[in-house]
């Protein structure tokens, strides 16, 4: 028997394999004649590419192989039928460019079933409806990550034989046609990231086969569709980044609460609202359940959930209050825990949620209670963040994690020492350190180096450390400790960290020299060291290969001149060398600096012209110079400001309302820097890329206010007083529309006030006084809203807000003595308490000085660049 089965067995191999040699030639589809010329006609469409030209590293241009001497059914991306006829083609990831037409050739492979052109990021055009119609048997097209626009044609309705349809990643705007509600084959529909509007449609329950349903990144608004309900086969369905609105109706929840397939419901970064119906934890497939960003409220029910598979729970800035349910512990499959960001409260014994690897329970009204020794617990942690949740020892817990990756325990109550033990916590795993905003003094075991072998970011800020800078682990890439009480120096083998590309001390009492090697550390991007009192010069600054960004030395007792080295800092974008005691000459070799975007020079002991018929050709990307209290001097051409490029090009409104803030992308750190700004010193805690002033106060200028400052388009801010300015204030300052502070006070201005300034109407605060002005005050718009103050001191103004009125001789007839005393009218300001008006709001400004405010205005001004970020 066994004998005879492998003879069988042999035999048939035999066979099937003479069969293969022999038959071959005639089962292999011949490709017909006429296919093959579509398909070429079509490669003729394309330009070719050269391998230079391919976009990324998975691109291959499958089209290179198409060759008429050769069968088409052979070509790279091509399938054929038995008769001949295409019916697949795959172009994906061939570096496909430029527009499809509705005339191309592809639409005459009538046969084809499967056309994939997924991942040509440059491959445009739109769909039209005769042509998309034509390709009748498709049942997969997929046009993932490509640049197609406008409306999705209602034709594809006509493609009755359609599984797969995707569309995700293009351009596709308008609603989703009610004709795909015809496509009752769908297995898989991904329509996410267009510009979709509209409600999603309820007849999309009528498609019952889908498994897949991925509308994510639209602007879908109006309700769940608790037709969804009937999509029984699904498997995965994606809402999130929309705009949906009202709440998860409970009849959909509990008719889907039978599911044995649904296994992932992402709803999050929507505005859904009421309760969290609680059958959507029973279902008995669900593997994640994502409600991040939402606004459910009330206590979190969660009951009869023995079956449930959830792995993943997110529910991450909602409005949920109460307890977090006890039950939770009966999802047992639970693995990742997402509660930050909203209002649960009461005490939490971490013992309850001994089966997770993830837990995020920060920004809560949570109490963590003294976490026993007696739990060291079963699981190892990888990622635990317990923010703000009034934890006042270190957990002793933590001592045996030792695969953690993560653990953020900043903004709690922990004071004194680190005790020694806490270096064993994930000594080989943990990554990510965050102890910010804490009562910290310092270490109970001094550390030389700490400890940690692959930790990539430390937060340490916003602590009381005392004593000297301790070094952290070579691996660190962001150490931020500003804000501390640490003093000495800092120790040189700062420089041998190679990864580091932020280092951040501000804010403490260190001081000596900065170690001259600190300089030539080629990771750094930012070197924060403001607001210490290091002396002795600036190092020499940049290697060859240097990324730096920002060099913040600001507000420390440096000396000496700017190092020239400073030069080869040709990614430098932030330069702050403020409050300090360098005597040098204006650095002309800034303008050099193709990226430099912010140069502050403010209070030090510069001297000489900032102006040099050679050596000054303007500034291409500043769009932020303080050269404020130093002895600069000398006279500013009238041309002075006609090359300032960044300044002088007009922000297009597209990019106003787009706010972005300069730091680097990944958000682990702000450029900040302190302007004068409406009379006032003012912490930029985030600087916006569309902030743009110029403040040359306090030095010794003379001569006329160079008229091409009405080129500097985009300015902000504006500050020329204390300086020996003369002749009449320049009409062009009336072409400044985005101007919001103007200060030309305390110099020698004489002449009337131009009524060109009368059309700055983002203009706040004004001030003129100190001048030898004379003539009427120009009136309306802004000029209504200024008070006394703006013009005091002058020669002989006249006219509202000054009680003298003006009669027709008056600026004939000089008279100063209309006693407003300017110094006594500058003690207006702000009280900023800005910071944390609710969550969602990023503080664009915060303002040092505190003084009683006077003027609401200045609040509007500020929002207006302020995003309000969710
Ligand atoms: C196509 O490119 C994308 C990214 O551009 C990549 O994720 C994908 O794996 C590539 N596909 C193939 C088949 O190479
Ligand atoms: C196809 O249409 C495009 C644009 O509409 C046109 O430029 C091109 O000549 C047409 N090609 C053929 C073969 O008709
Ligand atoms: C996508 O198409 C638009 C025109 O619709 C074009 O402006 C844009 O440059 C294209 N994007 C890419 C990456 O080719
Ligand atoms: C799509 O199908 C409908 C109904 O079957 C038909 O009336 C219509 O003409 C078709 N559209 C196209 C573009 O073929
Ligand atoms: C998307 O299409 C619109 C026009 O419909 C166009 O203005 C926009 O630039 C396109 N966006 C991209 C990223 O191609
Ligand atoms: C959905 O199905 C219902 C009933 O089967 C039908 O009346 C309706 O026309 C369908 N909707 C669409 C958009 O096809
Ligand atoms: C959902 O299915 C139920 C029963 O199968 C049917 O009565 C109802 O009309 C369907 N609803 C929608 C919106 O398709
Ligand atoms: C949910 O939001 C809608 C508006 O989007 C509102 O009408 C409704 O009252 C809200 N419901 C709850 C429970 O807050
Ligand atoms: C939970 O299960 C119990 C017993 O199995 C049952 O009495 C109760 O009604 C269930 N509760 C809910 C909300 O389904
Ligand atoms: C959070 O809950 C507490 C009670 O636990 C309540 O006093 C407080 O007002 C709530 N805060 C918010 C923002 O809802
Ligand atoms: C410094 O940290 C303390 C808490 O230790 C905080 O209250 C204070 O606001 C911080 N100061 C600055 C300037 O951030």
């Amino acid at each position: 028997m066994r004998t005879l089965y492998l003879i069988f067995c042999c035999f048939f191999a035999a066979h099937s394999l003479t069969s293969s040699t022999s038959t071959s030639p005639s089962s292999r589809p011949r490709c017909l004649h006429e296919q093959s010329s579509i398909l070429l006609q079509f490669k003729r469409e394309f330009p070719l590419k050269e391998p230079e030209d391919l976009l990324n590293d998975y691109d291959y241009p499958k089209m290179e192989t198409w060759k008429a001497e050769k069968d088409c059914c052979s070509w790279d991306g091509i399938e054929c039928d038995t008769t001949g006829h295409v019916i697949g083609l795959d172009l994906s990831n061939s570096s496909l460019e430029g527009p499809l037409h509705s005339n191309s050739s592809l639409f005459s492979l009538t046969h084809l079933e499967n056309l994939n052109l997924a991942y040509n990021p440059k491959f445009s055009g739109r769909l039209s409806d005769s042509s998309a119609s034509n390709l009748k048997s498709l049942n997969v097209l997929d046009l993932n990550s490509c640049n197609f626009s406008g409306i999705v044609p209602t034709s594809i309705g006509n493609l009755s034989q359609l599984t797969y349809l995707d569309l995700s990643s293009n351009n596709f705007s308008g609603e989703v046609p009610t004709s795909l509600g015809r496509l009752t084959k769908l297995e898989h529909l991904s329509l996410q990231k267009n510009r979709l509007i509209g409600r999603i449609p309820s007849w999309l329950g009528n498609l019952t086969g889908l498994t897949l349903l991925q509308l994510s990144h639209n602007n879908f608004n109006g309700e769940f569709p608790i037709s969804l309900a009937n999509l029984t086969q699904l498997d995965s369905l994606y809402l999130s980044f929309n705009q949906l609105v009202g709440s998860i109706p409970y009849e959909y929840a509990n008719r889907i609460s039978n599911s044995m397939l649904l296994s992932m419901l992402d709803l999050s970064h929507n505005s859904f609202n009421g309760t969290i119906p609680p059958s959507l934890f029973r279902i008995p497939s669900l593997v994640s359940l994502n409600l991040d960003y939402n606004q459910f409220t009330g206590p979190l029910t969660i009951q009869n959930v023995s079956s449930s598979q959830l792995t993943a729970l997110y529910l991450r800035r909602n409005n949920l209050n109460g307890q977090i349910p006890a039950s939770i512990s009966e999802l047992t499959s639970l693995t990742e825990l997402y509660l930050s960001l909203n209002n649960f409260s009461g005490e939490i014994e971490l013992g309850a949620f001994s089966n997770l690897i993830s837990l995020d329970l920060s920004y809560n009204s949570l109490t963590i209670t003294s976490t026993s020794t007696m739990f060291a617990l079963a699981v190892n942690f990888y990622s635990l963040l317990l923010a703000s949740c009034n934890i006042k020892e270190f957990p002793k817990f933590l001592e045996t994690q030792n695969e953690l990756w993560e653990l953020d325990l900043s903004h709690n109550k922990l004071e004194g020492k680190i005790p020694k033990w806490f270096f064993r916590v994930g000594t080989e795993s943990l990554a990510r350190l965050d102890l910010s905003s804490n009562l910290i003094t310092g270490w109970e075991q001094e550390p030389s180096i700490l400890p940690w072998e692959a930790l990539a970011y430390l937060d340490l800020r916003h602590n009381k450390f005392r004593g000297s800078l301790f070094v952290p682990p070579f691996s660190t890439v962001h150490f931020f400790i500003f804000n501390n009480s640490l003093t000495g120096n800092v120790d040189p083998i700062f420089c041998e960290l190679h990864n580091l590309k932020v280092l951040d001390v501000s804010n403490n009492n260190l001081s000596g020299e900065i170690p001259r090697c600190l300089g030539s550390n080629s990771s750094l991007l930012m070197l924060n060291l403001q607001r210490n009192n290091f002396h002795g010069e600036i190092p020499p600054t940049c290697e060859e290969r240097s990324v730096l960004k920002t060099l913040d030395l600001s507000h420390n007792q440096l000396q000496g001149k700017i190092p020239k080295s400073l030069v080869t800092c040709k990614e430098l974008e932030v330069l702050n060398i403020g409050h300090n005691q360098i005597s040098d000459r204006f650095p002309f070799w800034t303008q050099s600096l193709p990226k430099l975007q912010i140069l502050v020079l403010r209070s030090n002991k510069f001297d000489g012209p900032i102006w040099h018929p050679r050596e000054f050709s303007g500034f291409e990307n500043l769009r932020m110079i303080d050269l404020s209290f130093n002895n600069f001097g000398g006279v500013l051409p009238s041309e002075y400001f006609r090359n300032w490029s960044a300044i002088n090009t007009e922000i297009p409104y597209v990019n106003k309302s787009k706010l972005r803030y300069m730091g680097d992308t990944s958000n682990y750190y702000q450029d900040s820097v302190t302007v004068a700004y409406k009379g006032l010193d003012t912490v930029l805690v985030k600087i916006l890329t569309t902030f743009m002033s110029i403040d040359l106060s306090h030095n010794s200028f003379h001569g006329a206010i160079p008229s091409s400052i009405g080129d500097l388009k985009s300015l902000v801010g504006l500050n020329l007083s204390g300086n020996n300015f003369g002749g009449s204030i320049p009409t062009s300052l009336g072409k400044l529309s985005e101007l919001e502070s103007l200060d030309l006070s305390k110099n020698n201005l004489s002449g009337k006030i131009p009524y060109e300034l009368v059309s700055l109407t983002f203009l706040q605060h004004l001030n003129l006084s100190d001048n030898k002005l004379v003539g009427p005050i120009p009136h309306g718009k802004q000029f209504d809203t200024f008070e006394n103050s703006s013009f005091g001191g002058n020669l002989d103004l006249c006219g509202f807000p000054l009680a003298k009125k003006c009669t027709e001789s008056d600026d004939e007839q000089p008279n100063s003595d209309h006693g407003q005393d300017s110094e006594s009218e500058n003690g207006f300001g702000w009280k900023a308490a800005l910071v944390g008006y609710g969550c969602g709001i990023v503080i664009g400004l915060v303002v040092e000085h505190v003084l009683v405010s006077r003027r609401p205005t200045w609040f509007s001004g500020i929002y207006r660049r302020i995003s309000l970020t969710p």
